[in-house]
Parts: C-alpha cells; structure tokens; sequence
C-alpha cells in the first residue's frame, strides 16, 4: 500500500528572523484558536483523514510556540489521522521553546523526531539573523527534548552570513555532534524579498558561500555524516528525514495549513499564503493536474536533488517509459555530469550536486 506524508503549516512565530521569507506572522497579533478551527475545517474540505501517512512533519513558522493548551489542541487534531505503526512524526521547534512541559506533551501524541532551528552558536551570527537564543538555550531545550524519550533530533544551520568563517562552521558541527544530534541540515543564506535583511541591501557571495559549503561537507563527511541530498546530512541512512524524501521522491503528500501544498493524484495544489483569506475558508491559490510531460520533468528536478538520485526501474514503473529515451538528446549535453550506473542508479556526479541547478537547466529546457 503506498502511504501519504502530512504537512501541517503554523504559521506564528514569537519574533520575526532577518532572513525568513516564509509564511509566517508575530503570534501575538494573531487569533491563534481560530486559526486551529480553520485547519480542522479544511482537513474535511480536503477529506485529508481518508488517508493513512507514513510520515507526518509539523513545520512553519514555529509549531513550538503555541501556549501549552493550543500545542495540546493542535496535537489532538493530528491524533484523529491514521499512522502507520512507523510513521516518522517530526516537529519544528525554536529552541527557547523547547521546554520539559512543552516536550512531553510531544511525546505524549507520539512525535517521534524535533527539528531544532539553531543556525548557529555564534553570538554575533544569531544576532545578525535575529535569533533569541544562545548555547544555554539550546543545551536546556536539546535535553528536555532527550528527558522525554526523543532521540531523533535534527538542527538547521545556515551558512554563507557575511562573517563566516569554516572555523566557525566547524565550531557549530562539533557542538552539534556533542549533542548526538542525528542529522544536520546546511541552508545556504537566501536574500529574500521583503526580508530585514534585503531592506538592508545585504548580499551573500556566492563564491564565497560555494567554498563554505566544500569545507563543510568535508568536515561533515570526516565525522561520518552523510550528505543524500544538498543542503541534508544524517547520521545513518535510517536518520535520512522521510518526510522530506518524499518531496524529492516526489511521491504523494498532503498540505494543509497557510501556503502548504500537496502533490496528490498526479495534482499540485498550493494554498493561499494569505491569512485573512486562508481564515475565510479560501483555501486554495493555484491547483494544477501535471501533464505526463510535467510530471517527468519535476520526478527529476526532485530526484536529482539527492546523493544517490533513482534508479531507471523507478522511473520505467511510474512513468511506463524509459528514462534514458525520453531524455536521449539532453543526456549527451549533460553526460560528463550525469552517472548512469551498471545497477541503473541515475545521478549527478557527488562533486557536481551543489551546482545541480545549472545542470537541470540542460537537461529539462
Ligand atoms: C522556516 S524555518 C521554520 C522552523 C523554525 N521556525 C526555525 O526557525 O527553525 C525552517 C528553517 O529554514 C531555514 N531558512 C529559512 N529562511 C531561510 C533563508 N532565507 N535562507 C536560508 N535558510 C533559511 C532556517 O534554517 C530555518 O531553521
Ligand atoms: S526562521 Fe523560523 S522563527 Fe524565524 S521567522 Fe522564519 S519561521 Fe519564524
């Protein structure tokens, strides 16, 4: 049986970062209960409980910063869904909220995996990203996480801030590790419309930010963490984040919640990132039934995104075509890039993955 993967999006957030782009506001301007019988009402609207998931991901935003009684209510909508016995459960978290209460309410409705936004240790980094917290935070947040029996933890970071330096990436990595973390995530700093930071003209170097991301992935890779997909590195292949796989994989996952999309039946919905209109019941902003061409293209926009990439079975099964016909004249362009294996793996070339952007456009225009 093919089982879904749930995104659940909550958008609040105690403070807002310099950097963030994404579908968020100030939780303290918000109607945070309502927003909750808004999200119940469009499970029914999407009929989202019909299905069984595999994986289920709490992101924003910041989940974590619901008061105690919202968190629990939150928590109680998810528990009416179907789960495999399985079922990676993860949450998103900011470290200061990351409380002993707060934790085992986790625990208690059965998540499994914290997602922590930390991005740094470094003082003036987190001060340059707006971000609240400090080592202490974290150390405090982090073991109440473990106290409660949650040992599947992963932290974000952020690289390419003006002030980097690969001995202070390195400095986060061994931090990361003492905390028996079991899988990192490296996003390269994005300057996004909008954002404190755009206002403020900043620029990332991308040069500069490229070589970051050698030496990091060097120094990941020597404390045996390892990269499946670009900015994603775990401690053992079963730490690999499910969730996300499925996004790469491309197969079928349900949004719901503020600008949440779902890839369901061959049909890519997104929903409004509009809030007043989200809490009118105007769910959707763009739907669009893929044709089989699309389809193909986006399987391996995804699919390429990861170390290991697909295989040509996969594609023979899903698409009922071959891989290597489709795709015959573009290949040649791109074959000093692309691995075609003797056990039909397709993918880039692991030197060649953090420029795999360039390479697609060769491959899919
Ligand atoms: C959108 S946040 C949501 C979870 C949580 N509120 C947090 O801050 O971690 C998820 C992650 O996206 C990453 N992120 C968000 N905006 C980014 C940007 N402009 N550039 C790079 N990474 C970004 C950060 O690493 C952040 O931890
Ligand atoms: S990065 Fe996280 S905490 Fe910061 S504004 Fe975005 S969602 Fe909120």
């Amino acid at each position: 049986m093919d089982y879904k993967g749930l995104y659940v999006h909550i958008p609040f957030c105690d403070s807002i970062c310099s950097y963030c782009a994404f579908s968020k506001v100030l939780k303290n301007y918000s109607n945070v209960e309502n927003y909750l019988h808004t999200l119940e009402d469009e499970i029914k609207f999407k009929n989202a409980d019909k299905y069984t998931y595999d994986s289920i991901f709490i992101g924003g935003g910041t989940p974590t910063c619901l008061n105690i009684d919202n968190l629990e209510y939150l928590l109680q909508i998810i528990s009416t869904f179907n789960r495999t016995p399985d079922c990676e459960y993860t949450i998103e978290s900011n470290p200061e909220n990351l409380t002993f209460e707060k934790c085992l309410l986790l625990k208690k409705y059965g998540v499994n995996r914290v997602s922590i936004g930390v991005q740094s240790f470094d003082l003036e980094k987190l001060k340059f990203l707006n971000r609240t917290h400090n080592f202490e935070i974290v150390y405090n947040g982090v073991n109440n996480v473990k106290k409660v029996g949650i040992h599947n933890i992963n932290m974000d970071f952020i690289y390419g801030c003006e002030n980097d330096s690969i001995e202070l990436l390195r400095k986060d990595i061994q931090k990361a590790i003492k905390f028996d973390v079991t899988h990192m995530s490296f996003y390269c700093l994005e300057i996004e419309n909008g954002t404190v930071l755009y206002n403020k003209n900043c620029k990332v170097d991308d040069d500069f930010a490229a070589s970051l991301y050698q030496k990091l992935l060097f120094e990941l890779q020597r404390k045996n963490f390892y990269r499946y997909e670009i900015s994603n590195f775990s401690k053992e292949n079963k730490f690999c984040s499910k969730h996300n796989l499925k996004y790469w994989k491309f197969t079928d996952y349900i949004g719901i919640g503020l600008s949440a999309c779902s890839f369901v039946d061959h049909c890519f919905i997104e929903n409004t990132k509009n809030l007043t209109k989200y809490l009118n019941k105007n769910y959707i902003a763009f739907e669009n039934k893929l044709s089989l061409d699309e389809e193909k293209n986006v399987f391996l926009q995804q699919n390429l995104r990861l170390e290991k990439g697909f295989k040509l079975k996969t594609y023979r099964e899903r698409f009922n075509s071959d891989f290597l016909e489709d795709y015959k004249d573009k290949i040649d362009i791109i074959k000093n890039s692309l691995v075609i294996s003797r056990t039909e793996d397709v993918y880039i070339k692991s030197s060649m993955l953090y420029i795999m952007d360039n390479i697609l456009v060769d491959l899919l225009h």
